[in-house]
């Protein structure tokens, strides 16, 4: 067997990544690998490719300024991003890299259309010598079992012999300017030993944070899928806690202060658990235990109490309007943010809807005010206006659903109207909310 020494996998200057799907995790690995190797970024939504192309993204994740930095307008240079949309441009590459989004269907299973697309398209362009990482939340086996028999049958290579593969899962938080994509260790794994080396040294070279090489490609796959499980299990019980402690009329947010006192005692908080990734994620491990003969209780649970958030938020804030004389039939209320997370734009799988459809079969009128959320999305996707300005207006009623940073500015009195309720689904607000989840 070839002795295998670390130092061989120094990465050439001179190779040319793809990053196949430039949304909120293509795009700033992209600009990311761009500050040192030649980049083209591929993406079937040409209007995303165009925007891109202009200098602004509006997932927000990349500023313009760092965009523009980048961006160069043809793929033969040296460093840079380059976007397009059409496949060829791509030919030359020597790594793709894959981040096309995994979500799950209306029952909840695994949709691997995204994945079985764009390895298809990568498969018509596999040159020998290429290298496939894979960076989108799957479970263990996606890579080797899905789609490498996609790329093996569209390319006619030979997996480990003419291509190879790696699965690097992506940990960014969207919105958080804080953990940026260079300063979250990044786990690596490779199809053999030396594809391991070298996609960890692939990463290495521009993660600041450092890289943790996998011993393989499953190994890598479950790591990440675990990571959000055991976010949204966490959730789940602290949103339990919260159903319990507001039945004993005791501030959940005040026993959890109490309890972090302990030096072990984890920090979730109740809230809603949206998005793409935490609310989606468990879904798909579970689903692969489930075809293995092992039905999952905890992952499970967690995710049908977390699902439950929304209806249960609007029956508090209804009982909480009642007791303080409201009447609840034709009040109107203000729902502050429509987004799955704070200062994100992305409003794909998020709960506040569900608090917003369960308020209105109470007859209560919602007016949601979101300045960062795009209104179109908001209208395509769940048939609901959002004003991106402060209304005028004054409230029976006003929800913080989201802690998007300009709402922690607002002065809440220019929008109550006397004895209105203010209440603070993300316990921000502090003395200013009657009451918090
Ligand atoms: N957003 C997050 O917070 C986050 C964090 C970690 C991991 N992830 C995972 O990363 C993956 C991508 O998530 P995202 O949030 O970046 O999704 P996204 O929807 O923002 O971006 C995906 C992009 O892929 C493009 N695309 C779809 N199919 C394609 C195809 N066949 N060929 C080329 N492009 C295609 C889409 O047009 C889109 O621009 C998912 O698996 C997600 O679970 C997301």
């Amino acid at each position: 067997m070839k002795k295998v020494d670390k130092n061989d996998y120094k990465i050439d200057k001179n190779i040319k990544i793809a990053i196949i799907g430039l949304g909120y995790v293509g795009l700033p690995l992209a600009r990311l690998f761009a500050t040192k190797y030649s980049v083209i970024g591929f993406d079937i939504n040409e209007s995303r490719i165009a925007s891109l192309k202009s200098g602004t993204d509006t997932t927000l994740e990349v500023d313009d300024v760092t965009l523009q930095k980048v961006l160069v307008n043809n793929s033969s240079q040296n460093t840079g991003l380059y976007c397009t949309s059409s496949l060829d441009d791509l030919a030359a590459c020597n790594y793709f890299i894959i981040t096309v989004p995994t979500p799950v269907d209306k029952n909840n299973r695994p949709d691997l259309t995204p994945l079985y697309k764009s390895s298809e398209s990568v498969g018509k362009i596999l040159k020998k010598g290429d290298i496939v990482i894979y960076e989108s939340t799957v479970y263990p086996g996606v890579t080797e079992e899905q789609c490498v028999p996609v790329l093996e049958k569209v390319s006619g290579l030979k997996f480990n012999e003419d291509f190879f593969a790696g699965y690097s899962p992506e940990r960014i938080n969207p919105g958080d300017k804080e953990h940026t994509v260079e300063k979250i260790l990044k786990v690596t794994s490779g199809s053999t030993l030396e594809i391991g080396l070298k996609v960890d040294a692939l990463y290495k070279s521009v993660i600041t944070a450092g890289t943790h090489l996998a011993p393989s490609i499953k190994v890598a796959e479950a790591a990440k899928v675990i990571e959000n499980s055991q976010r949204d299990i966490n959730i789940a019980f602290v949103n339990e806690l919260a159903k319990i402690f507001n039945l004993m009329g005791i501030d959940t947010q005040e026993v959890l202060t109490a309890a972090a006192t302990k030096w072990n005692f984890l920090p979730f908080k109740p809230g809603l658990v949206g998005g793409h990734c935490i609310g989606v994620d468990p879904y798909y491990l579970a689903q692969r235990a489930q075809e293995f003969g092992y039905h999952p209780e905890i992952i499970l649970a967690g995710r049908r109490l977390n699902d439950s958030m929304g209806e249960y938020v609007a029956s508090q804030i209804v009982k909480l309007m009642i007791k303080k004389g409201i009447s609840v039939n034709g009040a109107n209320l203000l729902m502050l943010g429509i987004t799955f997370k704070e200062n994100c734009p992305d409003v794909r799988n998020t709960k506040i809807v569900d608090v917003v459809k369960a308020l209105k079969e109470y007859g209560i009128i919602v007016t949601i005010f979101d300045p960062i959320a795009n209104a179109n999305d908001v209208k395509k996707e769940y048939n609901l206006i959002t004003i991106n300005n402060i209304p005028d207006d004054k409230f029976d009623a006003i929800v913080l659903g989201v802690a998007h940073a300009e709402f922690l500015e607002l002065n809440f009195s220019e929008l109550q109207k006397e004895d209105s309720l203010i209440y603070d689904v993300k316990g921000v607000l502090g003395a200013i909310a009657d009451n918090r989840l």
